[in-house]
């Protein structure tokens, strides 16, 4: 029998990354391919007619799975019944713009967002924040949707995972699916712990295959965490097809699966594990099953790592306590 569709609802829909992620959506790569979908954008009334102008496209695809689209500049009808909710529209950072200063021009559009989908949603709904600063967007989307799972909410570092498996890739001259258990650790700024301490190549442990410790700190993690940075640099936009690419990743995985002996990275509420705070949402390594986000559990975390994490938590903490200082989050 057919699949019923899937209502998967994304905002900032008329943006770069929505250009680059709906077309992949409605051939199928977000769920699989014999699941149908219905899209519904969501937009700032200005934009509208430039979301109308993606919908002309995406009909002239004649995507069998796409079954039908709605746009929306109202977030409690766009969310309406949704079951996969992927939260891209915010303001992205330009040239010279630091991430804590995108709190306060964000935070107001994620509370009402959060509002819309406790009020609308279906039961199974997954929401993934990808709109900066991301996980704390996801916080206070999901401090105002107090009648949905916290574990429901999640933020996007797959983008950050992806890079760290291709340049640990690249150094060790080997392909990316030779790589597994790669993990970032805390949040998706330039504070994040790319960690391949638990990492294999080829089952091999990854850090005694590199066997540079300089190489890992002065190159490694700072190029994986500065990637956006660079890429704004380099193309006077931040990235938008990789970012895309990410977000079919991290949904795919969460509904399908992650594969055996290996694990992905996500942002999520934190249960307490590795000495985060309860609540903050913060990356960890974390598999799949059932349909559900389990974090990996007992991994050792040397003195290397740990002060790194606890750095980016600490940011994590911080900008929490900002937005609580902001009235958007209690
Ligand atoms: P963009 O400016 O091209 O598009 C953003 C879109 O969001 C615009 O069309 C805008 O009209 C819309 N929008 C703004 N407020 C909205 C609201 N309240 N409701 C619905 N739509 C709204 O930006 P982009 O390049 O597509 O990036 C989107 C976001 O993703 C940015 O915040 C960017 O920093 C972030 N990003 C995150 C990652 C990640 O790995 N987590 C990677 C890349 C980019
Ligand atoms: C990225 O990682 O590419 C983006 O999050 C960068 C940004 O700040 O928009």
């Amino acid at each position: 029998m057919a699949k019923a569709p899937v209502n998967v609802t994304v905002t900032g829909a008329a943006g770069q990354i929505g250009y680059a992620l709906l077309f992949r959506i409605a051939s199928g790569q977000l769920l699989g391919a014999d699941t149908p979908v219905k899209l519904r954008l969501l937009e700032i009334p200005q934009a509208v007619k430039a979301a109308e102008g993606t919908a002309m496209e995406l009909d002239d695809c004649a995507f069998p799975l796409l079954a039908g689209i709605d746009i929306f500049d109202d977030p409690r009808k766009a969310f309406d019944g949704v079951n996969v909710a992927l939260l891209v529209g915010a303001r992205p950072r330009t040239k010279g713009m630091e991430r804590g200063d995108l709190l306060e021009a964000n935070g107001g559009i994620f509370g009402p967002q959060g509002e819309a989908i406790n009020a609308g949603a279906a039961d199974d709904v997954r929401v993934l924040v990808v709109g900066n600063p991301a996980n704390t967007n996801a916080l206070i989307a999901q401090a105002h949707a107090p009648d949905i799972p916290a574990e429901r909410f999640t933020a996007m570092t797959r983008l950050d995972h992806n890079r760290a498996l291709s340049q640990l890739a690249a150094k060790l001259n080997v392909g990316v699916s030779d790589i597994k258990k790669m993990t970032i650790w805390g949040n998706h700024s330039a504070t994040q712990y790319p960690d391949i301490f638990h990492a294999e190549v080829n089952g091999r442990n990854a850090a005694e295959a590199v066997n540079d410790e300089e190489w890992l700190r002065d190159t490694f993690i700072p190029t994986v965490a500065k990637r956006g940075a660079a890429i704004i640099e380099a193309r006077g936009a931040s990235s938008a097809a990789s970012a895309a690419n990410a977000a079919i990743d991290h949904v795919y995985d969460w509904v399908n699966g992650t594969p055996e002996g290996d694990w992905t990275s996500v942002a999520l509420p934190s249960d307490g594990s590795y000495g985060v705070p309860e609540g903050l949402i913060s990356s960890f390594p974390a598999v799949s099953r059932n349909g559900s986000w389990e974090i990996v559990q007992g991994l050792e975390i040397n003195e290397f790592s740990r002060e790194r994490i606890d750095a980016s938590v600490r940011e994590l903490e911080e900008e929490r306590d900002a937005v609580r200082k902001l009235g958007l989050i209690k």
